[in-house]
């Protein structure tokens, strides 16, 4: 069975015009509107980012604004998203845009490639949803909706399946509207032919074309080979409070999550080791030490088992001394603390009571 273009298109980009989410960056999808927002969607859910990219929007509404934030403002807009380095790469990007193309989001593949945390995926989503020009933009729901359509069975995470999908992609894209083309295509993945679980194919506009689905075989596609098994690190995570204030420790300017400020922790080889001596180095004396819940957080390659505890002193040490408010406001901390800052919440709410 051969697809016809005129057909995918025809039918795709008339359901996505008949109904669609809308969505905060769909609005005015100006470069820079589309630039950010899809950074944000690489690694978070839509309805996690709305807040985040409308907040982003009234802080920083220009590539100007991005490019003169402080860091730490910038990590304290972005905290709670993860992946931090996107945010970094945002702001050299900025700076590299005003400074080398007087402020205007370059239109052309190789420039916008060159940008830091700009790839292939978000070059293409640029120069489709905002500019209009026939690129393809490839994200996991993209490539789900065409390994089904075609029942192509290439390895997606191999080289050779991804340029070929790719291929499939560039054959298939129409000579106007690629912007509601690509967004049609992710909206597809997003809302029919969704990631887990049976798609709705009762729903599908290309159900009538799709390989996939005229042989039952949906739920085959896309092929991908087995990934590398994450790494499990151990970490005693410690709430070290003194009366309102509770102690943080500056992560270093390079590697994992850089710059961030976070509950001293300690990796911790053998579970068996006596709490006491994991503590010497930090010199403190407890009046109080309480074993908290456990909490896991996965990175892209290495998985964090955290076991927390809360240790109450009557004296500070050298150190960075936070109150709620403080951390609220001035220091970011990672998601990967989330869970125990609520907790620290608790603790300290129940003090000053
Ligand atoms: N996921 C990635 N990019 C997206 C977009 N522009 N709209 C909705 N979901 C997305």
């Amino acid at each position: 069975m051969s697809i016809e273009k005129e057909e995918f298109q025809e039918k795709l980009l008339s359901w996505y015009k008949s109904g669609h989410r809308i969505l905060p960056w769909r609005d005015d999808p100006t470069a820079y509107h589309v630039w950010i927002s899809e950074i944000m969607l690489q690694q978070t859910r839509v309805e996690a980012v709305k807040p985040y990219y409308k907040r982003f929007m009234e802080v920083l509404p220009t590539v100007y604004d991005l490019k003169d934030i402080p860091d730490e403002k910038l990590l304290k807009l972005w905290e709670g998203l993860g992946y931090y380095s996107r945010a970094r790469n945002l702001k050299k990007a900025a700076c590299k845009i005003v400074e080398a193309y007087d402020g205007k989001i370059p239109d052309t593949y190789e420039e916008l490639i060159s940008l830091p945390g700009i790839g292939d995926y978000t070059a293409g989503a640029i120069l489709s949803i905002a500019y209009q020009k026939p690129y393809p933009a490839l994200d996991g729901n993209v490539f789900r909706v065409l390994t089904r359509v075609f029942a192509n069975p290439v390895d997606i995470l191999s080289t050779k399946g991804k340029r070929e999908i790719r291929e499939l992609l560039l054959s298939i894209l129409p000579t106007s509207d690629n912007s509601s083309f690509t967004q049609a295509l992710m909206e597809l993945g997003a809302m029919v032919c969704i990631p887990s679980g049976e798609p709705h194919c009762h729903e599908c506009p290309l159900k009538h074309i799709c390989i996939a689905h005229q042989n039952h075989q949906e739920l085959q596609y896309p092929v991908k080979s087995t990934k590398k098994k994450r790494k499990i690190e151990n970490r005693y995570v410690f709430l070290i409070t003194c009366h309102n204030r509770v102690l943080l420790n500056k992560r270093k300017e390079t590697g994992l999550l850089a710059n961030f400020y976070e509950f001293p922790n300690v990796l911790v080889e053998d579970k068996t080791e006596v709490l006491d001596n994991i503590l010497k180095p930090f010199s403190l004396h407890p009046v109080k030490t309480k074993k908290l819940t456990s909490h896991k957080h996965i990175f892209t390659h290495i998985e964090w088992h955290m076991t927390g505890y809360h240790i109450e002193v009557e004296k500070e040490t050298d150190g960075i001394w936070a109150t709620l408010e403080e951390l609220e406001h001035i220091y970011p901390i990672p998601n990967a603390f989330i869970k125990y800052k609520r907790e620290l919440e608790n603790i300290l709410d129940k003090d000053t009571k």
